[in-house]
């Protein structure tokens, strides 16, 4: 798992450097699958429950599972991208949002507490804590500062499986839920809107857009819980 998720994180940063005005997400698809060719890497994504690309690209509206497209990202969008990758039979999985030149100091605002509430959640990871404490520490981060958790879609362990068990709901109560235990990998994943909580599917069956139009962030790491402390996985140091 740490070798899958250090290409994720790899290939993301490679991402990370190719997002600018007039690029497409088709373009960011394409660049996605060829790197993880590169590495031996099986894209997680291509194939599950016959999703046809390999990275998940979420502008703007947009929440999670994207479809990719040839239009071009545009000056002042932002776009969450969320990649996986199969190794040697392990999964690893992220997400990151970015601004796509300059943006709006509200959509900066977005992506930096959407990022940061990731951390808080991090920090919680701790053996002995119970899954509340990490799914309360985002809800808590989040609404103090205005902006609202998606329910509908949710964390989730990872491992052989690109979703085990637990689900990792990012709104929750602190104390309760399952206890952690070392050895554990969690994909922790909030997803936070600019305005109501409210998302819905549309008619591609994929593509999960916030109801308001309002802009929604997404970040997500994959995360070992250790007698150390959490160790991101899909973080490079
Ligand atoms: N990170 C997302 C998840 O954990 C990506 C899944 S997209 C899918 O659910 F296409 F594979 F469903
Ligand atoms: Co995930």
């Amino acid at each position: 798992m740490k070798v899958a998720s250090r290409i994720v994180a790899e290939v993301l940063e490679g991402l990370r450097s190719l997002v600018a005005p007039g690029i497409s997400t088709y373009d960011l698809d394409r660049f996605a699958a060829a790197e993880a060719n590169k590495h031996n890497a099986k894209c997680a994504f291509r194939g599950y429950h016959k999703y046809p690309n390999s990275l998940c690209c979420s502008p703007n509206n947009q929440v999670v599972h994207g479809l990719a497209t040839k239009n071009q990202l545009k000056l002042g969008d932002i776009v969450s991208l969320d990649f996986g990758v199969i190794y040697d039979d392990f999964y690893g999985d992220a997400a990151i949002t970015l601004p796509v030149g300059e943006i709006s100091d509200g959509a900066k605002r977005l992506i930096s507490v959407t990022e940061e509430s990731l951390y808080c959640a991090i920090k919680m990871a701790l053996p002995g804590n119970r899954l509340g404490d990490v799914s309360s520490a985002v809800q808590g981060y989040v609404e103090s500062r205005g902006y609202s958790v998606v329910r509908d879609f949710v964390g989730h362990g990872i491992g052989r499986s690109l979703h085990e068990d637990p689900q990792i709901p990012n709104y929750g109560t602190a104390g309760k839920g399952i206890m952690l235990k070392s050895g554990m990998v969690l994909a922790i994943e909030p997803m936070i809107n600019e305005k109501s909580h409210e998302v819905k599917v549309l008619s591609d069956n994929w593509t999960v857009v916030t109801c308001d139009g309002g802009l929604s962030a997404h970040f997500e790491h994959t995360v070992a819980i250790t007698d150390n402390g959490p160790e991101i996985l899909t973080q490079i140091c």
